[in-house]
């Protein structure tokens, strides 16, 4: 089916890729369903020779910055699991809360991170997102124990950025927040790594600084189509790939260096949690350490971005959710800006509002899996779109939780909608235990969950309060066209991001 090739890649660009891949499929990759009671899920039709009229269709859609709305289009036509045959592969795509538990949990050996590795490389190096078996559990292990609460409970890690995120928006009248809301990423990703951040929201960033914030951006970009290419990946590349990998590897050496030989004795040194000094301590080599770095920044910066200027975008647009958002700030807080985590504990509409946006809008709304051996997806074949289905080694699985999330019978007729008051209510999502469980994945699941999670929401809480705080009339700018939820164009890169922006009108 379409899904992994274009969920994996996002956008199949080049068919050449698919022909290649159908002509060197071994003749024992010849789907023969197992003994057991497997049967096949809907496949997609294809209209033309090859599925070429797949590939038009994915083009189209993503050149109208549209791609979630047709893979959710067919996923409500044909069903929660689907198969593709495309220039000759086969591919399946899910949406199914009890094959998401398989894939990522249950059967968990069963399945590798496809062509990710190779991909990311250049850019990532081996790391924690990179890697696979035993080197993945030794990074893993490594790294869980320091995303715990008491490194930033006091949230200081994130105070100073968010001041300069404000600072910046003073004397603005209408401004698009998305690429300031990356720029506060960055920089309070790489306070909480390095110790010192880079600054990016700051004019006086030393060249350094914005050679290393363009250096990352450009890297990011080549790594997301070559996602897109899959197994093509090295047709992009090249020397403006080459160079900004290696801008953000020199800086991130200098960087490193500066803050291990940081004088922690004297006033020179800092009493803040750094994972970099952490880390040091326990990775074999610079280059070891540069890339795990590297992975947990890339890992952290754009997806709290996306949730942070998505709830924005959001909020601007349901007045109503905004105002009850701007009484609960009031009441917990009144004007104290000093806040700290108990604080935002006490918000459970804060809370519900990040919940529903990360349901409607995922930070990573599609990701996809590859068998590493025969293996099922314990549902969606046969008539009744219940049976197991058997996958071949080899084949991937993509699965969008973007058209999960919207499913009606998970989440009510009006799953559609952005109404944050719906975590306070009973959803169809808990009468079963495993879609409870698995049917709302906005940090994945299992054994791979994302380790940020705490931190990016956290970051997201605070600095939606901060703003809320000091901009608390901000709203749509003047004749700004305002479209269902869904709608509106988004593009898709390793996130989904805002094409058009996050604009808001800001009445100091
Ligand atoms: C709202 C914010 C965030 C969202 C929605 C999010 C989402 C995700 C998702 C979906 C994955 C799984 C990726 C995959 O398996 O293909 C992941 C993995 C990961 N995330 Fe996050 N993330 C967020 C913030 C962060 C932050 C702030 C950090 C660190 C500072 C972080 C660190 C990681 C790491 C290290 C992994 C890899 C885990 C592993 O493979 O074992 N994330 N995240």
């Amino acid at each position: 089916m379409a899904y992994p090739i274009a969920i994996l890649s996002c956008i199949i660009a080049f068919p050449l890729c698919w022909l290649i891949r159908a002509t060197i499929l071994k003749k024992d990759e010849t789907r023969k369903l197992p003994a057991q009671d497997c049967a096949s899920p809907p496949r997609l039709l294809n209209q033309r020779p090859l599925g070429i009229d797949r590939l038009e269709q994915i083009f189209r859609a993503n050149n109208e910055y549209r791609l979630m709305e047709l893979f959710l289009f067919h996923f409500r036509l044909w069903g929660t699991t689907l198969e593709q045959v495309f220039l000759g592969t086969h591919a399946f795509g899910t949406i199914e809360p009890r094959n998401l538990e398989a894939i990522l949990s249950t059967n968990f050996k069963d399945w590798s991170m496809g062509p990710r590795r190779r991909v990311m490389f250049p850019f990532f190096g081996d790391g924690i997102f990179t890697q696979e078996g035993e080197d993945w559990k030794a990074s893993r292990d490594l790294l869980r124990p320091q995303f715990v609460h008491k490194q930033y409970e006091d949230l200081e890690v994130f105070r100073k950025t968010v001041d300069n995120f404000l600072e910046a928006l003073s004397g603005e009248k209408v401004v698009d927040l998305q690429p300031l809301v990356f720029r506060l990423t960055l920089d309070v990703t790489t306070s909480f790594l390095f110790g010192e951040s880079v600054n990016s929201l700051r004019e006086t960033s030393s060249s350094d600084q914005g050679n290393f914030s363009n250096a990352f951006n450009i890297a990011q970009d080549f790594v997301a189509k070559r996602m897109r290419l899959q197994d093509l990946y090295w047709l992009v590349g090249g020397r403006k790939f080459e160079e900004a990998c290696k801008t953000v590897h020199n800086f991130a050496d200098t960087i490193i260096q500066r803050g291990l030989s940081r004088d922690k004795t004297e006033g020179g040194g800092q009493d803040r949690y750094v994972l970099l000094d952490f880390l040091a301590h326990n990775s074999p080599d610079r280059t070891a350490l540069r890339s795990q770095i590297i992975n947990i920044l890339v890992a952290g910066r754009d997806t709290t971005a996306c949730l942070i200027s998505w709830s924005i975008f959001l909020l601007v647009r349901h007045p109503h959710a905004m105002q009850k958002l701007k009484m609960e700030i009031q009441s917990c807080l009144g004007d104290k800006v000093d806040i700290c985590r108990s604080d935002l504990r006490q918000m459970k509409y804060l809370q519900n509002i990040i919940n529903e946006t990360l349901r409607l809008y995922p930070s990573v709304p599609v990701n996809s899996r590859t068998a590493t051996r025969d293996t099922i997806l314990p549902t969606g074949g046969g008539p009744d779109l219940d049976q197991p289905v058997f996958v071949p080694k080899g084949t991937a699985v993509a699965y969008s939780v973007y058209s999960m999330h919207r499913r009606p019978d998970l989440y009510g007729m009006d799953a559609e909608l952005f109404r944050p008051d719906r975590w306070e209510e009973h959803m169809p999502l808990h009468e079963n235990p495993t879609n409870s469980k698995w049917g709302y994945l906005p940090f994945n699941g299992g054994p791979r969950t994302c380790l940020g999670m705490d931190f990016g929401m956290a970051e997201a809480a605070y600095t939606l309060v901060r703003l809320v705080q000091k901009f608390p009339d901000m709203g749509l700018p003047p004749s700004t066209k305002v479209e269902l939820v869904g709608v509106e164009k988004q593009t898709m890169t390793l996130v989904l991001s805002i094409t058009e922006g996050c604009l808001v009108q800001l009445y100091q």
